[in-house]
């Protein structure tokens, strides 16, 4: 799902505005310092298509304006800035063979090793709106025939908190979903028209059972992370492409710090981990990684 961006509706009709090589600058490094993403000098033109119409809601001149602004006010403008400059990209089954990862050896090693009871802990990290943590939950009920007995959960999180909100309703345009089967659609989701009049949007909904394996929370990767428990399964799929090398070597020590030996990490197609083992990882799989025994 590509998130509508009420400001990129807009650039097409606002002029946009100069963006000087020091503006440009101490922007990419305000978003480095607030998402870890680091902004290549390529991205100028974007930063102006995706705050041009904000400066002039703001009545702002120029973007040192918006620079100082957000310096004084990073309190109120800090979300409005970090989800403008965030790429949501996703989609149902994304990277499929992940899930059939956790189908063939994860959900059955889980099982096997772990007690009646037991907690099983997965987490979506940088979830966008959602459908990656549905299509896990859908995994779990497809294969766990207990999840309550079991004690499952999926923790999903992103900075953005426009996309939890989708993420919540789980509510997705029926287009969405051409690499959803016929059978999961009927069992998982329900039809809905969504909105009244000219807005109105036929959509599928995730239903209860697969809500209440979910808790969409909002958590920038880049701050203090408040889970003590240990995850079972991360996904971080297509979040940390955007990070430089030094931040993304610190997430990783944050993943590996969470997960017991025998737990499993799943990274996007583009992303790599250059040393998994000094991380106490072992490559099992495409982009698929499993924590050694000590
Ligand atoms: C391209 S989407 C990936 C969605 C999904 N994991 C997938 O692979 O389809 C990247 C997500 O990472 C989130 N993200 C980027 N930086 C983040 C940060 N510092 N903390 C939390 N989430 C972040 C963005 O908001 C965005 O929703």
């Amino acid at each position: 799902m590509v998130l509508d961006r009420e400001d990129s509706m807009n650039a097409k009709t606002i002029a946009l505005l100069e963006l000087s090589n020091a503006d440009f600058n101490n922007i990419r490094t305000l978003v480095h310092e607030n998402t870890g993403i680091a902004l290549s000098p390529a991205k100028r033109e974007l930063v102006k298509r995706r705050f041009s119409p904000r400066l002039r809601a703001l009545d702002l001149p120029s973007f040192g304006a918006y620079v100082d602004y957000l310096r004084s006010n990073f309190a109120q403008e800090g979300n409005y800035f970090c989800n403008a400059i965030t790429t949501n990209l996703t989609s149902f089954y994304r990277e499929n063979h992940h899930f059939e990862l956790l189908q063939k050896q994860v959900l059955p090693q889980l099982l096997k090793t772990k007690r009646q009871g037991e907690r099983i802990r997965i987490w979506s990290a940088g979830c966008a709106t959602g459908q990656e943590a549905y299509c896990l939950a859908i995994t779990l009920l497809k294969n766990i025939s207990d999840t309550q007995r079991r004690d499952v959960k999926i923790l999903a999180t992103d900075l953005d908190e426009n996309c939890l909100a989708i993420a919540r309703k789980g509510a997705y345009p029926n287009k969405e979903f051409g690499t959803v089967s016929p059978d999961i659609l009927n069992n998982y989701f329900a039809p809905e028209i969504v909105g009244t009049g000219q807005k109105a949007k036929s959509c599928y909904t995730a239903s209860h059972k697969l809500k209440e394996l979910i808790t969409f929370n909002k958590l920038n990767l880049m701050e203090p992370w408040p889970m003590k428990g240990q995850f079972d399964v991360i996904f971080c799929r297509n979040v940390f492409i955007y990070f430089d090398k030094e931040t993304q070597l610190q997430l990783l020590r944050g993943f590996a710090a969470l997960q017991q030996p025998g737990s499993y990490l799943c990274i996007g197609h583009s992303e790599i981990i250059p040393n998994p083992a000094q991380l106490g990882y072992q490559l099992i799989g495409k982009t698929a990684y499993r924590k050694k025994q000590a």
